[in-house]
Parts: C-alpha cells; sequence; structure tokens
C-alpha cells in the first residue's frame, strides 16, 4: 500500500501488522535515546489545514523518532491564507520534495484527491478529512483496545465497542466502525438521531438511542466530542438534556462490565459528554491512547517508506 487514506482500505493482516509493528517500535520509547535511523533523509511534510493539537505533534515526534526531516506546515499563516489551492500548495511540496505528505483538512476526500491527481509521487497519509475519516485515530484506539483486552496480541475478534456521541460529524466514528469490524469486533453507534448520519443503517454495527441499554453489554466504551464548530442547526435541545441522556458520569459507569475501558479521542468536552470524575478516572485510558498514537503513526510511516518488499514496492 502506497497510501492510508482510508480504515476501510486495511485488511485484517495489513491492520495487524501495523498494530505488530507499533507494538515493535513502542518499546523504542522507553529508551533513553528515542531514535531509529530509518528515515534518515526522508522528508515528511505536516500539511494541516485544520486546528489540531494531538495528531499534529504526534506526527511531527513519530516522523522525527524515525529521522526523517520533517517540515509542519500550517494552513494559517501561509499562502494558503492568500487563496493558494491545494493543487498550487502540493506541487510547490513536490518541488521541494516531499517523500510522505501527512494532510488534515477540512474538506471530505482531500487526501484522496491529493494521492489520486497525480501533483505528488510521495505517499499520503489522511490525518483527519472533514467527517469523513480519521485512520491513524482508528488504529491507536484499536491498539489500545487490544492492550487493555486482548493481551496486545491478535485480532479483536468477538469484542463489544459502543462509540458514543456525535457520529454525525465524526470522522474518528466512520473510520473506527471500518477497522474494529475489520478486526473482528462488534460495534454500536449511540447516539440522538438528529446525530446519526443519513445511511448508517448500511454501516457494519448496530445502532442504538439508548445509552443505559447499551452500557452493560460492552467491553469498551468510546466517547465523541460534541462538534459544535461544525453544527449549523440545534441537533439537541440544551446542553445539561445532552449529558443526562449521552453523557458518561459515574452513575453510568456503574452499569458497565468491571473491566470495560472508556476511550476519547480527545479533546474532551469536560462536563458534557464525559464528565469530569469520569475523565480522571482509572478507567479511562485516553493517555495512553495518546502515547500510543505516536507509535501508530511510526509504524505508518515506516510501512509506507521504509517498508521496501523484495520487488522494490513499499507495502504496508
Ligand atoms: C478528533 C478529530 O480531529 O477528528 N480528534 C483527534 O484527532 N484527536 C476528534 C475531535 O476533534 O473531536
Amino acid at each position: 500500500m502506497r497510501h492510508l487514506l482510508s480504515a476501510g482500505d486495511l485488511d485484517v493482516v495489513s491492520a495487524c501488522l501495523i498494530l505488530d509493528t507499533a507494538a515493535q517500535l513502542a518499546s523504542v520509547t522507553d529508551r533513553t535515546v528515542k531514535k531509529f535511523p530509518t528515515l534518515r533523509g526522508r522528508t515528511v511534510v505536516n500539511l494541516f489545514f485544520e486546528d489540531s493539537t494531538r495528531t499534529r505533534i504526534s506526527f511531527e515526534i513519530a516522523a522525527k523518532r524515525l529521522s526523517a526531516d520533517v517540515i509542519n506546515f500550517a494552513a494559517k499563516g501561509s499562502s494558503v491564507s492568500k487563496g493558494e489551492s491545494l493543487k498550487d500548495t502540493a506541487l510547490t511540496l513536490e518541488a521541494m520534495g516531499a517523500d510522505a505528505v501527512v494532510i488534515r483538512h477540512g474538506s471530505s476526500g482531500a487526501p484522496h484527491r491529493l494521492a489520486t491527481a497525480g501533483w505528488i509521487q510521495g505517499s499520503v497519509v489522511n490525518a483527519g478529512d472533514g467527517t469523513h475519516e480519521h485512520p491513524t485515530q482508528a488504529l491507536l484506539d484499536a491498539f489500545t483496545i487490544r492492550h487493555h483486552l486482548r493481551d496486545g496480541m491478535g485480532d479483536l475478534a468477538g469484542v463489544r465497542v459502543a462509540i458514543v456521541g456525535d457520529i454525525l460529524h465524526s470522522r474518528v466514528a466512520r473510520s473506527n466502525v471500518l477497522l474494529l469490524r475489520t478486526l473482528g469486533a462488534h460495534v454500536t453507534v449511540v447516539a440522538p438521531p438528529t446525530l446519526l448520519p443519513y445511511g448508517v443503517s448500511q454501516w457494519p454495527c448496530a445502532v442504538s438511542y439508548d445509552l443505559d441499554e447499551v452500557l452493560p453489554h460492552v467491553d469498551a466504551v468510546m466517547m465523541l466530542r460534541v462538534q459544535s464548530e461544525r453544527m449549523h442547526a440545534a441537533y439537541f435541545p440544551s446542553v445539561n438534556e445532552y449529558s443526562r441522556r449521552y453523557g458518561l458520569d459515574i452513575r453510568r459507569m456503574g452499569l458497565l462490565p468491571p473491566h470495560a475501558i472508556v476511550l476519547h479521542p480527545g479533546p474532551m468536552n469536560r462536563g458534557m459528554e464525559i464528565s469530569a470524575d469520569v475523565a480522571d478516572g482509572e478507567r479511562a485510558v485516553m493517555v495512553e491512547q495518546v502515547a500510543n498514537g505516536v507509535s501508530i503513526r511510526m509504524a505508518v510511516l515506516y510501512l509506507l517508506l521504509g517498508g521496501i518488499t523484495d520487488d522494490g514496492k513499499k507495502e504496508i
């Protein structure tokens, strides 16, 4: 595989290869010298048209730990603010010799366009496009779930996961549903009807409007941020009403099986989709998700740029 655009492009073998490679690379993070020479002399460009804390920094650290040269390009403060198109930005990066472009964009499909239009030769990694997909987030979530519930090995056959909240605007939800299904997990998306996308019944998951009913039957619950910046209408009566029906608080934690873990991709709206005591509680794994994100992105860059197969092709 040359690009990573969608979690749906990964089959169980390639997904497990990424997870296993990430597990191997994770051990580097425990060393004093955290570097591999693998991508020395290669250039990775982080092309971020949307705000990001975790994902951008995570890709930057991942590329640096593999000894790549990293260019951080934020649209704010660049010629994009002067109206430069994605095409002209891409041609500029190509002229400068980018081996991989990690792109986050507000428009669904932008990474796909970048990969297929022929503007650049290098690998394209989707770091979140509009409300569409965020495959490395799904991979780091799968890695975290596998670590806790499967001793860090194999696939996720039979693991039950609930994804709760603003499914409509969430690229994390779509990528997770696709990847978790590929890995053999059973997913239920839980949201008010107004925050479910058109066509969700075609997704490979169950759908519920009732969080209390779902919680006793899952091994992991993933809470999603209510993405107010993408909302141009009223999707629920009030914040209080939303929290009362769909927020994860201490009472609801009591409904989960004792082994179940709580994930959130961040950034969190504390007090809205998740209460502060749950977010800071023992079963919340958000800090691990962030740490695992670095290992996953190292694995993806390593396999796309460093992993050359016998016939000379780059392969995931
Ligand atoms: C998510 C994103 O940007 O899609 N965050 C992330 O990458 N960690 C989810 C969100 O913004 O709520």
